[in-house]
């Protein structure tokens, strides 16, 4: 085959292959409130399982399971975590549901199945091209190994961790507002003063 020849086909390959993009976008925009295809994520999990180096997915949880871990694991998790993967790992937050792709629900099989180790390299590095921070301090972590502890208790989390995590979130500006103002109002103290409702002039 000629160079021509050759130079014409990748040309024509690559006019098909923006042609297809343009449809898509088209089609679908960029929004991130779709949900990814099938495929789309099973290429994506597939490309992520072959970034993290094998002896990283192997390595064992050096934190040991014992209630006080899972504990601070859960802590940390209603503080970083949830406000993208709901207290329950369902994903179920409305930063959650904005992002492309998803929080998956970390106690299905896809996420549990994961090793100790692949678990802990994500929470540290993060995943690229996603809403998924890196959580890494740049040292091993014994953090990260908690949170490990606390995905694998996920599944069993009861309503009071639940109740507890709810009250370890991070307030928000009306959060507190809401809080000071009833801290007053059981403290006796005169309803606050209107003065943003009322301009003076
Ligand atoms: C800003 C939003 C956000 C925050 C905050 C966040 N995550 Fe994620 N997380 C994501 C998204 C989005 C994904 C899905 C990435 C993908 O599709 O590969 C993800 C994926 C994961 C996964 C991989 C699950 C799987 O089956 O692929 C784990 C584990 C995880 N997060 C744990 C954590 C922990 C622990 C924290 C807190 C230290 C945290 N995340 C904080 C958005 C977030």
């Amino acid at each position: 085959m000629t160079r021509a020849r050759l130079i014409l086909i990748f040309l024509l390959v690559l006019l098909a292959a923006a042609a297809w993009t343009a449809r898509q976008i088209l089609h679908h925009g960029l929004s991130a409130r779709a949900t990814p295809t099938r495929l789309e994520t099973a290429l994506a999990r597939n490309v992520r399982h072959l970034a993290i180096p094998a002896n990283a997915r192997s390595l064992p949880n050096p934190v040991l399971a014992a209630p006080q871990a899972v504990r601070e694991g859960m802590l940390h998790f209603a503080d970083h975590c949830a406000a993208c993967h709901a207290n329950d790992g369902s994903g179920d937050t409305p930063y959650g549901q904005g992002l492309f792709p998803k929080p998956p629900d970390l106690r299905r099989p896809a996420t549990q199945n994961l090793s100790d180790g692949e678990l802990f390299w994500i929470i540290e590095n993060g995943v690229r091209f996603t809403g998924m921070p890196a959580f890494s301090d740049h040292g091993q972590s014994p953090d990260s190994w908690k949170l490990v502890r606390f995905i694998r208790h996920l599944p069993q989390l009861t309503p009071a961790e639940r109740a507890e995590m709810a009250r370890n979130n991070p307030k928000t500006a009306a959060d507190r507002a809401e809080e000071q103002e009833e801290e007053n109002f059981l403290k006796g103290a005169s309803p606050a003063p209107e003065t943003e409702m009322h301009h003076h002039h």
